[in-house]
């Protein structure tokens, strides 16, 4: 069904297979996923891949995520190992992603993971997207659907605004509800967070039963991991007290009551509902046209570390 958006579509049986039909012919498709929304294309074809690149304005040197149905997908591409099989088990299908050793017969388009020996996989949670995993014969290469360096689209409305008519298919899977990108492990060697998400590391270290160190404290070359931003597009400073009078306020908690400039990420300070409405409040305030935004202090602990992670890159501090 078409809305006045004309490449925004409702999903019904209808829509997965036209959908299907486009990634089978190497076409890019905007897809839902609980996390945020992403740019799908096949996975195994360089073509495809490439236009993938070509319209976030993605530098080549920094690789996608692999999305797969289920398990039983990924042996020809990846090696599988213990930590893998245990986090699968508590985790999969949802928020994660697994960097691991590429395998000899590998299949993905060496473009899509940056000519290098690893692969970063995924299996989400969204329902629609899982349907079209299903009835695809290739894993989607999905990076986040925005342009290069701005903030992720968390429902199909934000990645009409990043690409408009570029993209001939967007799915409409409503709002994600977890708003922020999804927990990146390296499970190469010793596991490590190369990028903090809503399963923290003590989550991981309860299932795996070893020490994680903090992604705090690491400096990872995770390719296009930390020199990369995610601007809203005006100014954004972090830990901050005093409110000024022209800029828009993001804090926690119910402080302040209908309030012009003042905008709550959850009314509870709950961490997990405030990164859910971190990327939505970012562009609702650039969209009421505010020049400036000043963002509360947010603890540092379980999703807080993954929130803080976002608004310093977002303020542009390493
Ligand atoms: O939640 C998510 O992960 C979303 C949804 C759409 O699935 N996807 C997403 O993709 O955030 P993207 O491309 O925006 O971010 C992927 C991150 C990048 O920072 C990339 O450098 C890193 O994962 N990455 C990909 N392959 C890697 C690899 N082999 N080794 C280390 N890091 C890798
Ligand atoms: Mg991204």
């Amino acid at each position: 069904m078409k809305n006045s958006y004309s490449n925004i579509f409702t999903f019904n049986k209808k829509i997965l297979s036209k959908t299907i039909k486009v990634l089978n012919k190497g076409g890019v498709a905007g897809l839902p996923t609980e996390t945020v929304y992403g740019l799908a294309a096949n996975a195994y074809s360089k073509l495809a891949v490439g236009k993938i690149f070509k319209l976030k304005g993605r530098p080549k040197l920094n690789p996608l995520i692999i999305h797969y149905y289920n398990f039983h997908q990924i042996f020809e591409d990846v090696e599988i190992n213990s930590n893998l099989k245990k986090l699968y088990k508590k985790f999969c299908p949802g928020p994660i992603t697994f960097v691991l050793k590429k395998n000899k017969n590998c299949k993905i388009s060496s473009l899509a993971s940056a000519k290098l020996k690893t692969i970063a996989i995924r299996f989400p949670k969204h329902r629609i997207t899982r349907s079209i995993l299903k009835n695809t014969k290739y894993p989607l290469a999905m990076p986040s659907a925005n342009i290069s360096s701005h903030i992720s689209p968390v429902s199909a409305k934000d990645v009409y605004e990043e690409f408009k008519k570029k993209i001939k298919i967007i799915v409409d899977g409503g709002q994600s509800v977890i708003g922020i990108e999804s927990t990146v492990v390296d499970l190469t060697n010793n596991p490590k967070i190369l990028r903090p998400g809503i399963i923290s590391s003590s989550d991981i270290e309860k299932v795996l039963k070893l020490k994680i160190k903090n992604s705090k404290s690491l400096k990872i070359k995770s390719p296009g991991m930390f020199k990369k931003h995610y601007s809203p597009g005006i100014p954004v400073f972090i830990n901050q007290k005093k409110i000024d009078k022209n800029s828009a306020f993001i804090y926690l908690g119910n402080r302040y009551k209908n309030n012009k400039n003042k905008f709550s990420l959850s009314k509870k300070s709950n961490l997990n509902e405030a990164a859910s409405n971190l990327y939505k409040t970012f562009r609702l305030i650039k969209k009421k046209g505010f020049k400036k935004i000043q963002i509360t202090r947010i603890p540092f602990k379980g999703t807080g570390i993954a929130i803080n992670d976002r608004i310093k890159r977002a303020a542009k501090i390493k």
